[in-house]
């Protein structure tokens, strides 16, 4: 109960049971008034749940409760023939106790939502609690952008481990041991463990790459998918590197997959992103696990492709007018025999594969000038994309 309350309880002595030594009916009269004022006294004083169930041990309690003792102090030593007369007093007791005991929990019930009551009212000229709603993250933004341009075409999403095998990041992507592909990867290395074949060995996942493989082996074709997700390379931050940065990998395996599909596919992507007036061109490249392979060049979209802003050099495109968005390629027939097995035979299906850094795209999609803006966590940035 509240710390307002004023009255005072004048506390007298607990009752405690004792022997009776004389068991005349007057004398039994007086010990059971004795005991019931008692209890009564004692239930009226009740202030919350917790005094009433001390109080309810303290009477009913089998073990050693004053009605167990009663049993044993006044029942069990009396003289055989006050015994029935004192067994019926001690049963009508019982009840007595009972009932007052359950009758006391009502009552404490009571008052204690009486007392949350009268304390839980609200002052309205106050004012209310402010739940600030968070922003999204513009990579995050960006990402769920892109994959739901995806999930438009009836892509489905998949996800892999961020600590991932050398067989999954490289050898089933078909960068053999020791190619000078992985140099390009900047990988990060987890220690130790020289003693394991190379395949076993774990690392930061460099790509989401390796999700293509871990997919087919879980899906038979055709498939059509989108890999979310962080990557690691072992870049000193600046303003255009991080440690940590996302990609986004894409995924299509059919019986009839062409680079003309691969195209297509990638045009309409970026035009839903960036705004339909952009165009796209694609130029020869290297992946191990693609073949033929290029990058998707888009016309600027910060200068509309002129190169200039006003009487500015456009520093994102340096000037050239295209900007590079993403690697991909048609998948390498090589990479197909590692999961030729669960159906991807390469003389029967052909597909595309793509992969992009989202971080960039938000980079230029928000005018943003330093990636490490997006990993500092620093609200006063992240409050403007609210
Ligand atoms: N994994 C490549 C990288 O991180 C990007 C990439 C290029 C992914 C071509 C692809 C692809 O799926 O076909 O540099």
């Amino acid at each position: 109960m509240g710390p307002y309350r004023l009255h005072m309880k004048t506390k007298t002595a607990p009752y405690a049971a004792t022997k009776l030594s004389d068991y005349t009916p007057g004398a039994l009269d007086d010990a059971v008034t004795m005991l019931l004022c008692a209890v009564d006294s004692e239930a009226a004083a009740l202030e919350d749940e917790s005094e009433w169930k001390a109080f309810r041990d303290r009477w009913m309690a089998r073990k050693n409760g004053i009605l167990t003792q009663i049993n044993d102090l006044w029942l069990k030593p009396a003289p055989r023939d006050a015994k029935r007369e004192v067994g019926q007093r001690v049963n009508e007791m019982r009840s007595r106790v009972e009932d007052t005991v359950e009758q006391a929990a009502e009552r404490c019930r009571q008052s204690a939502s009486q007392a949350h009551l009268a304390s839980d009212w609200i002052d309205i000229s106050l004012p209310g609690i402010r739940r600030p709603l968070g922003a999204e993250h513009p990579v995050i933004k960006t990402m769920n952008e892109i994959v739901s341009i995806f999930r438009n075409l009836g892509y489905s999403v998949e996800e892999g481990p961020e600590i991932e095998t050398d067989y999954y990041n490289f050898e089933s992507l078909n960068f053999p041991p020791n190619h000078p592909a992985r140099d390009t990867q900047d990988t990060l290395f987890i220690g130790q463990q020289d003693s394991k074949p190379l395949r076993d060995r774990l690392l930061l996942r460099t790509h989401t790459s390796p999700v293509q493989i871990r997919t087919m082996e879980k899906l038979k074709p055709p498939i059509r998918i989108v890999i979310p997700g962080k990557v690691y390379r072992k870049d000193p931050p600046d303003a255009s590197h991080s440690p940590m940065f996302h990609q986004i990998e894409g995924l299509a395996v059919d019986y009839h997959i062409k680079f003309g599909d691969l195209k297509g596919t990638l045009d309409h992507f970026i035009k839903a992103l960036l705004g339909s007036t952009v165009k796209t061109r694609f130029r020869p490249s290297f992946f191990p696990f693609t073949e033929p392979s290029a990058e998707m060049m888009v016309s600027c979209f910060i200068c509309g492709g002129s190169g200039w802003r006003a009487a500015d050099p456009c520093r994102p495109c340096k000037q050239s007018g295209w900007i590079e968005i993403l690697g991909c390629g048609m998948v390498d027939p090589n990479v197909f025999e590692f999961v030729k097995q669960n159906g991807y035979d390469p003389a029967q299906v052909t597909g595309f594969a793509f992969g992009m850094g989202v971080d960039r795209l938000a980079l230029l999609k928000y005018g943003v000038d330093d990636i490490q803006l997006f990993f500092q966590g620093d609200v006063r940035f992240l409050k403007q994309f609210g």
